[in-house]
């Protein structure tokens, strides 16, 4: 076992001196180093350093319990401890993804499991595993079948990550049920997590405090470490936020309650998550890192040849921007809607089997791969805000929607169509349903569901990030799977790198998406460098790209929204988000005034052979090239924030001598996001792996650049 080595280390205090054993653990290439060792009095504590510089200071770790029966506290499981064993291994293997970022991970870890011990009568023992990676840490802790312990629950968990400083942080408010605000960029010292000016008023949120945070956290510190903090593998367990003392900086984990209170339910066997610190001194190791896909448990799925990264456009902007409805009747009253058949149609609805048509003829004509259509069934009059328990049943279609001949002529124009499942918060509806309304998906040919979870979680009383729901979605991933149906969850809780287990999981939504930009203040330029480095670190996200029309003022003159970016960083936005299911989001009727600029997403690629984080500063800019899986053509993305910047790209990694054709999709020379949005110039090169690019990006700008070789 190389590389692992104990150190004995002196403590001197005033009054005694003690000795304690320090276990240190470096990563295969030695610039993680890992150090566990029990206090004075029995406590667990570990520290992190990155190539000798102190990432955390010595952190605690533990529990507080109960017993499940007789709802009495247990030992606090965080000092008194005795170390029992401890083993390590070295792991070197590499797995391949059904899709992604690129075409085999490499997973290179040193592992270190200590077996710890209460002291005293009935005992009760556990284990902590960490796993050392080059560019991290992750660490969970196990509760062995034991006589002490059987079922019990976790009232508290008391991980802390003790950085050592004020450092820059980009973070969103701790919350049990939301995750759609907006990023913000303050020293952890300036966090207010209540304060409307970080926080904009969510639908259906639950604030913690003014001082927690959620994961993935991304921070800088003054000299230069870029450190993520997330979890991997969340299961059967709630999800952990983050609170900040600002007197020391410490993180203490905070997770997400059940409606009485308790935070997990276990029954030994049990685990927790993976708790991850992610440490480089460059920014773009961070975007490219797979150690929370590492950490997360192999497919489930034995053949996933049924699993199709995917392109659409959907019959959706168009409901956000006010131009159609989801509803049929527009009544707010359910009645009408169980006597649909009678009610008066209010002359917009979205989903009628024409207006499908439109959309599938124009996927059919563009080689897109599918046509999502939300609004289709009943339901919609009255869905929203009122805790209403049965709301829709997933299976019955609005009298304008013709569920058969859509089908039949989907697949004349070799489309498929996405289901749209929304729960309207209602899950024990939803749990009731799914096996009727999976049936019915695959009778009428759907091979894809996009879930949704808007409003308060039904039971009463329980969040959307709570150990409740966290199993509903991995219920839902896996029923899915059974039925050979591709899933994307909107509302869910944060991604954890659960898409390895279940990669007919393309993506999740569970961020602010395109569509606050239809209805709120929108999300700022800086939106689109942040997120890859908080909530993409879990896995993909539909964020749903694509806006051409960007003043939408266009749909209704009283409609004051714009969106916050050029045309040309639109289509940037296909490659700095990595995602297996992406869509173009804007209407058929206004792609087809600028087909030059949407020939781009045309060729772009879901899936990829290899990618390349050429530049990245959280915040300020994200420059990277991605090669499309099995062909010789690569895409850049370069995305900027408020700030104009010329992006460089270095096209080294194209295969030596052979020339290609580099189409630049470029912000005009007088394009800004505030006040020239739409200007875009497109322009031919042959290029080759000699060749650097200089890419000139507006304000809120970016360029997308498709790079083919010449035949
Ligand atoms: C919110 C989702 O994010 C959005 O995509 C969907 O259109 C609405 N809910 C309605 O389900
Ligand atoms: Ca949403």
């Amino acid at each position: 076992m190389k590389k692992i080595c104990f150190a004995f280390v002196l403590f001197l205090s005033t009054t005694v001196i003690f000795a304690q054993t320090k276990t240190t653990v470096y990563s295969p290439n030695s610039n993680v180093q890992l150090n566990f060792w029990l206090s004075e009095s029995g406590a667990p504590n570990y520290e992190v350093l990155y190539k000798k510089r102190t990432v955390l200071f010595p952190s605690s770790m533990g529990f507080e319990l109960k017993q499940t029966q007789n709802n009495t506290a247990l030992p606090a499981l965080k000092d008194n401890l005795s170390v029992t064993g401890s083993t390590q291994k070295n792991v070197d293997s590499k797995w391949t993804p059904v899709w992604g970022d690129v075409k085999v991970i490499k997973d290179n870890y040193n592992q270190l499991t200590v077996n710890l011990s209460q002291k005293g009568t009935d005992a009760i023992v556990f284990n902590i595993i960490f796993k050392v990676f080059d560019d991290g840490v992750g660490f969970r802790y196990e509760f062995p079948q034991q006589k002490n312990l059987h079922h019990f629950i976790v009232t508290d968990e008391k991980t802390e990550f003790h950085l050592t400083g004020d450092h820059t942080a980009f973070w969103i408010p701790g919350d049990y049920d939301s995750n759609e605000f907006s990023p913000n960029v303050t020293s952890l010292s300036e966090v207010n997590a209540e304060d409307p000016k970080y926080a904009a008023n969510i639908f259906a949120h639950q604030f913690i405090d003014p001082s927690t945070v959620q994961t993935p956290l991304m921070l800088k510190s003054k000299d230069g470490l870029y450190i993520n903090i997330h979890e991997a593998a969340l299961v059967n367990y709630p999800a952990m936020n983050l609170r900040i003392n600002k007197a020391d900086f410490t993180l203490s984990s905070v997770l997400v309650p059940d409606a009485l209170g308790n935070k997990a339910y276990l029954e030994t066997p049990a685990k927790t998550p993976w708790r991850t610190i992610l440490v480089s001194d460059k920014a773009t190791d961070i975007l490219a890192s797979h150690t929370i896909l590492n950490l997360n448990d192999p497919s489930v799925i034995k053949d996933p040849s049924w699993i199709k990264p995917t392109k659409f456009v959907g019959v959706w902007w168009e409901m956000h921007v006010g131009k159609a409805s989801w509803d049929y009747s527009s009544t707010q009253d359910m009645n009408t809607a169980t006597n649909i058949r009678e009610a008066k149609p209010n002359g917009h609805h979205g989903a009628t089997t024409a207006n499908v048509k439109k959309y599938i003829d124009f996927a059919s004509k563009n080689g897109l791969d599918a046509v999502l259509v939300e609004g289709w069934n009943t339901g919609w009059e009255d869905w929203f805000g009122q805790y209403k328990e049965n709301v829709f049943d997933f299976v019955t279609p609005y009298p304008d929607f013709d569920v058969k001949e859509l089908q039949r002529y989907a697949a004349s124009k070799k489309v498929k169509i996405i289901m749209h499942h929304e729960t309207s918060g209602s899950v024990t509806n939803y749990e009731r349903q799914m096996d009727t309304a999976y049936r019915f998906m695959k009778k009428f040919g759907y091979d894809a569901v996009k879930t949704g979870y808007v409003g308060h979680i039904i039971p009463r009383g329980e969040h959307h990030d709570g150990q409740w729901m966290v199993n509903h979605y991995v219920r839902v991933a896996q029923k899915t799977a059974d039925y050979k149906i591709m899933l994307d969850a909107h509302e869910p809780v944060r991604p954890t790198g659960l898409c390895r287990t279940y990669p007919n999981w393309l993506a999740c939504e569970a961020a602010r998406g395109m569509e606050f930009n239809a209805w709120s203040e929108g999300n700022k330029p800086q939106h689109d460098v942040i997120l890859p480095f908080t909530r993409f670190m879990g896995g993909p996200m539909d964020y749903t790209p694509g806006i051409f029309q960007l003043d939408l003022s266009y749909w209704n003159k009283d409609k004051k929204e714009t969106i916050h970016t050029t045309l040309a960083k639109q289509l940037a936005l296909y490659v700095t988000i990595c995602s297996p299911l992406q869509m173009a989001a804007d209407l058929p009727e206004i792609y087809e005034k600028k087909m030059d600029a949407f020939q781009f997403f045309k060729d772009v690629a879901v899936d990829w052979d290899d990618s390349k984080y050429l530049e990245a500063e959280p915040g300020d800019y994200i420059t990277v090239a991605r090669k499309a899986k099995g062909k010789d053509s690569w895409f850049i993305g370069a995305i900027t924030d408020e700030n104009g910047r010329t992006a460089t790209a270095d096209l080294g990694f194209l295969d030596a001598g052979k020339k290609y054709t580099a189409t630049i999709y470029a912000d005009a020379d007088d394009a800004n996001y505030q006040t020239n949005a739409a200007a875009y110039k497109i322009s031919k090169q042959v290029v080759d792996s000699k060749t650097v690019l200089k890419l000139k990006l507006a304000p809120g700008g970016g360029c997308a650049v498709s790079i083919m070789s010449v035949k």
